[in-house]
């Protein structure tokens, strides 16, 4: 094919809604750019999504679980546990709270911490359990909130991927102490960045709202509003507020959301009834029962044994087509910094070592049109089917 009228299909792909546009003109326009009244609806709007109450926004996913996991004194001489099988922002939450991360192995089945690995982990020394919804799909709280309340263990869930998935009906959330999720760009709901901490407990989310600008007693906003200058400080604080520019961006996308979900889980079905007769090369990504899929992404698993080529092969071979796959995710132990600081070994990890092989992530998003679709199938058919044993 030549390079000019190559394809080009991206993994991922941002639609700003116009809802988004004119809110952030808006808000540059009231001349209040920093936190302020559309971070405020911003967390009103997401809770209500979410059927909770408390909600605090932060400036990442990653700076949200290292906050909350300081303030549980999640720290020197703890251990926090999670899995090898995500993104490295868990981890660095962990370590920058001062705990040694204790990695759990994962069901290769839905690529999310295995509840049985996380009961043979926990120690006296365990400050918290958090768990990851890779791609959107729930874990086992049934299972890890059982096992997180006999040993009396916070449970912190990593959900990053995950503002529209339910487990019993019901959004994360319900099933955890606290909930964080993502706003980066490639996210289901985006601020272009940002975070959203969502919790049961009013306090820690009172406590959270303090801490994330500087721990100030008064907020900028409320000293503007009352003239007042003073404030005090009595704890550390952290800088990660999220800004009013940024909520406006979230603000304008929570209008579709829903819309967006629908629309993802409808190209979940298509791509699930276009390859289905692709049993013998690769398992596709669906839901079963009480979990709910929040679709952030399409990762499907080859079987390796009926090809004769690897995965990087053959995301090299669509790359080639004009269609970028992706790796969600390469397993912690493969980055030289976690393997020789927390000597961790592929070996510790079984089930992650085999299944993360076998990974490839499809392009998937709500602008993705159905001709688009239909040509990363056949293309990914006829790969497949070239390199068959
Ligand atoms: C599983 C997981 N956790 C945490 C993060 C970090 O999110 P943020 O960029 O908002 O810190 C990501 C980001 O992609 C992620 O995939």
């Amino acid at each position: 094919m030549s390079g000019e009228n190559k394809k080009r299909i991206p993994l991922f792909d941002l639609v700003l809604e116009q809802a988004a546009k004119e809110e952030v003109h808006a808000c540059l326009d009231s001349g209040w750019l920093t936190s302020g009244p559309r971070v405020e609806m911003l967390e009103k709007r997401v809770a209500e999504f979410l059927g909770m109450e408390h909600a605090a926004a932060v400036s990442s996913c990653t700076t949200g679980l290292q906050i909350v996991l300081s303030i549980l004194g999640a720290g020197r001489g703890k251990e926090v546990i999670t899995s090898p099988y995500t993104f490295a922002g868990t981890i660095e939450a962990i370590m920058h709270a001062g705990a040694r991360p204790v990695l759990a192995d994962i069901n290769p089945s839905t690529l999310n911490v295995d509840p049985d690995d996380i009961e043979r982990k926990i120690t006296d020394k365990t400050a918290a359990v958090v768990p990851v919804d890779i791609a959107g799909y729930p874990c086992d709280y049934g299972r890890i909130g059982a096992l997180c309340e006999t040993a009396g263990i916070p449970l912190i869930s990593d959900s990053a991927h995950a503002i529209a998935a339910t487990y019993q009906s019901q959004s994360v959330p319900h099933h955890t102490d606290t909930s964080i999720y993502s706003f980066y760009s490639t996210k289901n709901l985006t601020c272009g960045e940002g975070g959203m901490v969502v919790s049961k407990h009013k306090e820690l989310i009172e406590t959270i709202k303090l801490l994330r600008r500087h721990a100030l007693s008064v907020s900028t906003k409320e000293r503007s509003d009352s003239g007042r200058a003073g404030y005090d400080i009595h704890h550390l604080g952290f800088k990660a507020n999220l800004s009013d520019l940024h909520a406006a961006v979230g603000l304008g996308q929570l209008t579709v959301l829903e819309k967006n979900q629908c629309e993802r889980s409808r190209l979940a079905d298509r791509y699930r009834e276009i390859l289905s007769d692709l049993d013998q090369f690769c398992e596709l990504p669906g839901q079963r029962g009480e979990y709910g899929h929040g679709w952030h992404l399409f990762i499907i698993k080859l079987h390796l044994p009926r090809l004769r080529i690897d995965r990087d092969q053959l995301l090299k071979e669509m790359l080639d087509y004009g269609i970028e796959c992706g790796v969600h995710f390469q397993p912690l132990y493969e980055f030289s910094f976690f393997r020789d600081t927390l000597a961790l070994t592929e070996e510790q990890f079984p089930q992650t070592s085999a299944v993360s092989k076998r990974v490839l992530s499809l392009p998937f998003y709500p602008g993705l049109s159905d001709s688009d679709l239909e040509y990363v199938c056949d293309t990914l058919r006829n790969v497949l089917t070239k390199n068959s044993n």
